[in-house]
């Protein structure tokens, strides 16, 4: 059986068991949050030994040949002397510059940021609150044409950071981010091929961030921007889309109600996958929770669609034993 060493010292690893299970289990306080290798919060690097392909996930090749990878979708089959990753990114101090309601339960935050943070549109940050309170928001704004940083917020009604930001956050407030994180980006799209982005809720905000830089780049081919929603009022940029797919031949909007008094619009997964019969040539980003991107995900491989083509970010809740 695979053995674990962690900082020199052995940890008990069961048959089967990931290695983040293991860390906890001998009470290493080992970050976490998604533990479903999504957020890359605890990722760790491999000083010997060689981690699963598939434990690397989602990491750039640079971390991937530096031996970093995800403990908790790490299930090893040989001997692992692991040590916690360095900072993944600094955390840099930022200040509120606005916060607007975008619908009753969903907050714009608009954060100056230090000109050293760079992102891409579509990857996402940790927003930390204090050394207790971190949570993981996508980024909605493109940094070649905006000087603040922007995330759109679903505000939980017993969530510990949406409390934070409705009763202490204030514009000037400070708050620091750390990443940035991810690679549902643009990056790499052929300009003259089609895109497909399917968004539940906030799962808007990075498509839009991902939209923006399309547009910026000139993309020449298709962008197709499916949103889904529970009521009207949760397609928060309802208006701004319809007008930009009037005033862009190549930019099409198309919106999904689960209160619709139209059967056939209200489940957006049966919608794109009734609507999106090209399914060579697009590439797909799916950004929401775990029911639609990977209920999508998996449909569109059974049809055929390369996993090459679908890049995608879960908005997984936060583990609250933090
Ligand atoms: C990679 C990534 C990107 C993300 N991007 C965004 C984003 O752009 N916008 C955004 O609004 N969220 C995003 N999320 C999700 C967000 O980080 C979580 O929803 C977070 O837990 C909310 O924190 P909170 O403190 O308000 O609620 P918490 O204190 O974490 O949770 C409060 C209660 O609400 C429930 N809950 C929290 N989040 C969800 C959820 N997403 N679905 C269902 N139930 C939930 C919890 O189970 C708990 O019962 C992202 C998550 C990941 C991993
Ligand atoms: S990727 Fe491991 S906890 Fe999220």
């Amino acid at each position: 059986m695979a053995r674990l060493l962690y900082q020199g010292e052995p940890v008990p690893l069961e048959a089967g068991e990931d290695v983040l299970t293991a860390l906890l289990s001998a009470k290493i306080d080992a970050p976490h949050s998604c533990r479903a290798g999504v957020c890359q919060t605890c990722i760790h690097r491999v000083v010997d030994g060689t981690p699963p392909e598939t434990s690397q996930n989602g990491l750039t090749d640079a971390q991937k040949k530096l031996g970093y990878f995800l403990p908790c979708i790490c299930v090893p089959a040989t001997d692992l002397y692991i040590v916690p990753a360095e900072e993944i990114g600094d955390s840099y101090e930022s200040v509120v510059h606005e916060i607007e309601y975008l619908a009753p339960d969903i907050v714009r935050l608009s954060l100056d940021h230090d000109p050293d943070f760079k992102y891409r549109p579509g990857q996402f940050i940790e927003l930390i609150a204090n050394k207790n309170l971190k949570r993981h928001y996508s980024i909605a704004s493109f940094q070649e044409a905006s000087d603040y940083l922007e995330l759109h917020i679903k505000l939980h009604p017993r969530g510990q950071m949406s409390k934070y930001i409705t009763e202490d956050l204030k514009i000037g407030s400070k708050i620091y981010i750390a990443g940035p994180l991810g690679t549902c980006i643009y990056e790499g799209i052929d300009p003259d091929q089609p895109i497909v982005m399917v968004g539940a809720g906030t799962g808007l905000s990075p498509l839009v961030g991902i939209k923006r830089e399309a547009l910026h780049r000139s993309h020449r081919g298709l962008m197709r921007l499916y949103h889904g929603a529970r009521t009207r009022s949760g397609l928060y940029m309802h208006d701004y889309l319809e007008a930009l797919s009037k005033s862009h031949s190549n930019f099409d909007y198309i919106s999904c109600r689960l209160d619709s008094d139209v059967e056939a619009e209200r489940d957006i997964a049966s919608v794109v996958l009734d609507k999106e019969t090209n399914l060579t040539d697009p590439t797909f980003f799916l950004c929401g929770g775990p029911g639609l991107v990977n209920r999508l995900k998996h449909d569109l491989y059974m049809k055929g669609v390369s996993l090459k083509k679908i890049r995608s970010d879960v908005f997984v809740p936060a583990d609250r034993s933090d």
